[in-house]
């Protein structure tokens, strides 16, 4: 009886099917010669960048190149606010994403009413989007156009740099 069983199961495999399209242009995009398991946040940041979000079929692409579930790629892909996981390319947020930290020292110091005021501004053309402490907590409200940190954020801060197109913080002379 268990033999029969045994016969009659037939292995598949699992979970979305890849779009060789996709996989051809992941490896350009990547540019490895060998897939690293600790540098899967690394290859998500170089998706999000370049594409402005992470759809599903990248996601199964990425998880073919590196030997690991599409399960764990999806898992660390949906824990990081960074990371836009999306459907398909026509599900995309706008090319523009002001977040605003809303976690205590933040939302004591305004962000509720900050994301608010963004909001009621930008009306959809620039995504506000909340988002838990971001590590700036001793110059609350904390925001970030795009990747450009805003300390003790107001309305007239984000604005100015969304203005100015400055979406990436000044680094330091070394
Ligand atoms: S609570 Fe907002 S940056 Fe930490």
């Amino acid at each position: 009886m268990k033999t029969k069983l045994k016969e009659k199961i037939t292995l598949r495999p699992r979970g979305r099917k890849v779009d060789f399209e996709v996989l051809k242009s992941l490896e350009k995009l990547l540019d490895v010669t060998s897939y690293r398991r600790d540098h899967l946040i690394e290859y998500l940041h170089k998706i999000q960048d370049s594409n402005g979000a992470i759809t599903k079929d990248y996601m199964t692409a990425l998880s073919t190149l590196m030997g690991i579930s599409q399960t764990e790629v999806y898992e660390v892909a949906t824990f990081y606010h960074h990371f836009d996981v999306v459907d398909s390319e026509k599900d995309k947020p706008p090319a523009l994403t002001v977040r605003v930290c809303d976690s205590v020292s933040c939302e004591l110091n305004g962000a509720n009413e900050l994301a608010k005021m963004l909001d009621d501004y930008y009306k959809g053309t620039v995504r506000i989007q909340k988002v838990p402490c971001i590590g700036r907590c001793q110059s609350a409200p904390a925001a970030v156009v795009k990747m450009n940190p805003i300390d003790n954020a107001t309305f007239e801060k984000v604005k100015k740099n969304v203005d100015a197109k400055a979406f990436y913080p000044e680094l330091p002379d070394i």
